[in-house]
């Protein structure tokens, strides 16, 4: 997938124009504002990190950390910028439970299983973790079906809207490859969220299409007791 990719070769409109309101909108996890999320020195897993600018930028902090990626050209260009990197799906990685400090999942659900995703993710993240995600909304794949830069485009956003309506109501997507990209909903990562045990520490506010969101950005703690914390 590649909305990154499709956006650089196609001209495609920048991150933070992306609403078409003719406001410029900061992209949340363009911004230092969710890096505070993790302090230096924490271990932090780069969920389905494409080329790891994200992984860089915690490095660059002081964290350690570890990207997941199962795109071998992404996998590519992360060892070449020798970004610690291994190939794994979000739905199975091969990290320890309880192993990580933080996770960031940034545009990466639409792609996976979502129930194994997140089983994963809290099995991998240590009681009292924080997760720093942005999801797909809605908005993104209507904002792609009705001005998508090509048919192909536009394609891509009808089939996810079919995959994203098949889902909420039958929980299935089309056969194959046509069942690439599901979008979520807040009512749907709502119910992920109480079956995993994260509880939402924060929403910021996205840009929406017509109403509808364009991202959901949300920061995420898991439940639990945080034995490696100092009691108080
Ligand atoms: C929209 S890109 C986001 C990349 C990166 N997180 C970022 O913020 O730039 C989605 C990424 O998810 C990866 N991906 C797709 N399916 C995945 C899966 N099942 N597990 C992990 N990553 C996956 C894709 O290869 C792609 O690099």
């Amino acid at each position: 997938m590649t909305h990154q990719a499709d956006a650089g070769a196609e001209k495609e409109l920048s991150w933070a124009s992306y609403a078409l309101d003719g406001r410029e909108h900061d992209h949340y996890f363009r911004s230092e504002r969710y890096f505070a999320s993790f302090p230096p020195g924490a271990f932090v897993a780069d969920v389905g990190c494409g080329e790891g600018w994200a992984l860089q930028a915690l490095l660059d902090r002081g964290c350690r950390g570890v990207g997941t990626e199962v795109d071998d050209r992404c996998l590519e260009e992360a060892r070449i910028a020798a970004r610690p990197v291994v190939k794994a799906g979000a739905e199975a990685m091969p990290l320890d439970t309880n192993s990580v400090d933080g996770i960031i999942f940034a545009g990466v659900l639409p792609f996976t299983d979502e129930d194994a995703a997140f089983a994963e993710l809290a099995r991998i993240l240590r009681p009292g973790g924080k997760v720093e995600a942005y999801y797909l909304g809605i908005g993104f794949a209507v904002r792609d079906m009705v001005l998508g830069v090509n048919l192909r485009k536009r394609y891509y956003g009808l089939r996810s809207l079919i995959n994203t309506v098949l889902m909420q109501t039958v929980r299935r997507r089309l056969p194959g490859r046509y069942g690439d990209t599901v979008y979520i909903s807040h009512r749907r990562l709502g119910r992920l969220y109480a079956r995993y045990g994260f509880v939402l520490r924060r929403h910021t506010p996205s840009p929406t299409f017509f109403g509808m969101p364009v991202f959901i950005y949300h920061s995420l703690e898991r439940k639990g007791v945080d034995r490696t914390a100092p009691a108080r």
